[in-house]
């Protein structure tokens, strides 16, 4: 049972909102989408979460446009489809009055799936992906901007600007992406869309209190990936991911979601597993850099702590209190048991990730997302 004082049931303002306490359920794809609009699973699955009464949750990764997706049934942002998140979000908010909900948006770039999607490249592309032009990217860029303002029309809390993992978000900062046009080279140009887009959907939200935030991959772990020097390097050089950081709470971005590795590509980097567990200190090392980075001006969340199990809690506890995140956030976890963080408050037992990677199986082969040891039946 956590301590009535611990530091993670503590609450704490993100942007202009308060967070009932650090639990963060971090995005998670459910596959379970129609046709690209949200199903009753969908609603039934973050209902639960919110039951579990986490301070912020992360609706999963919503791609832009249905020709972006990675994900055979994954959902889909756009106007056609906002009375299913309004459903959503009225189902969440009932559940949990207090939490606070932030939509995930992304385009999936090279990882959109060749048989139902259409993967992108912004450099060096393969021979199964179409480079994109100057004009495809600043419609996309348009999309992330005018699917924002629709995530405020749904009601949710905030949008999170998914720039990790690999995906489109995550290419355009790399020191790979080299293209001559205005979205590559300098570091202001693959900062571009980042930069312009927060400054438009800011002039733009008639809700001064929506959250905006991003999640970054701080190292990636590939050639001329995030958090290298240069097109020819794996080694981890963090000092642009630096700035990409510190420009983020420049334009007055509320949080930075820390994570690292591209799924798939370095996995283990993302998503530590029981043969690569002590890759959790390079994700505690990173939020840390970040927190250090901005001090008070931005949030930062944690990530990489499903594999920790109960041990999770005490580390949480620690980083938090030593000021080397403000939020902790749990991926993998989320399925294994939704209620956690209210089980943890109220001292009953908790299903605790068992790093199966059953969870990812599914995933990759298309299925419908689920916890595969405890299946999300519990009450
Ligand atoms: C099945 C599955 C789906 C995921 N979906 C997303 C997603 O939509 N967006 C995202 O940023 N990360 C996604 N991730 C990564 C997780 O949010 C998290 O960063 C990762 O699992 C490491 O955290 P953990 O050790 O607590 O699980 C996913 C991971 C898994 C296993």
């Amino acid at each position: 049972m956590l301590d009535a004082n611990s530091i993670l049931l503590s609450s704490l303002k993100l942007g202009n909102r308060t967070a009932q306490n650090r639990f963060v359920a971090q995005p998670m794809e459910g596959n379970d989408a129609v046709n690209g609009a949200v199903s009753e699973r969908a609603i039934e699955r973050y209902t639960k979460l919110a039951q579990g009464k986490w301070g912020v949750i992360v609706i999963e990764a919503l791609a832009v446009a249905d020709n972006a997706l990675a994900r055979k049934n994954q959902m889909v942002i756009s106007r056609d489809h906002l009375p299913g998140f309004k459903a959503l979000i009225a189902s969440m908010k009932k559940a949990d009055p207090n939490v606070i909900i932030l939509f995930q948006i992304t385009h999936s770039g090279r990882k959109s799936g060749k048989d139902f999607s259409r993967p992108t490249a912004l450099y060096d592309p393969a021979p199964h992906e179409h480079l994109l032009t100057t004009e495809e990217i600043d419609e996309i860029q348009r999309l992330f901007i005018e699917n924002t303002l629709l995530a405020e029309e749904a009601g949710a809390d905030g949008v999170d600007f998914k720039m990790c993992h690999g995906y489109f978000g995550c290419e355009l900062l790399r020191s790979g992406n080299q293209r001559s046009d205005k979205w590559g080279g300098s570091f202001e140009n693959r900062t571009r869309f980042l930069s312009e887009s927060v400054k438009e959907i800011k002039a733009r939200l008639v809700n001064k209190d929506f959250v905006l935030g991003s999640r970054i991959s701080y190292w990636e772990g590939i050639k001329g990936g995030c958090g290298t020097a240069s097109a020819d390097d794996a080694v981890e050089y963090l000092d642009e991911m630096d700035q990409v950081i510190k420009l983020m709470a420049d334009l007055g971005l509320d949080y930075v979601n820390v994570s690292a590795g591209i799924p798939g590509v370095t996995s283990e980097i993302t998503r530590p597993t029981m043969t690569s567990k002590w890759f959790y200190l390079h994700q505690f090392r990173y939020a840390r850099r970040a927190k250090a980075l901005v001090g008070d001006s931005m949030k930062v969340f944690g990530s990489a702590y499903s594999v920790l199990k109960e041990d999770g809690i005490a580390l949480a506890e620690e980083n938090l209190e030593k000021g080397y995140a403000d939020f902790i956030g749990w991926g993998r976890q989320t399925l294994a048991d939704p209620l956690f963080p209210i089980r943890l408050a109220q001292g009953e037992s908790v299903d605790y990730c068992k790093l199966c990677s059953g969870c990812s199986k599914l995933m990759a082969r298309q299925e419908q997302v689920k916890c595969i040891i405890y299946p999300g039946d519990k009450e």
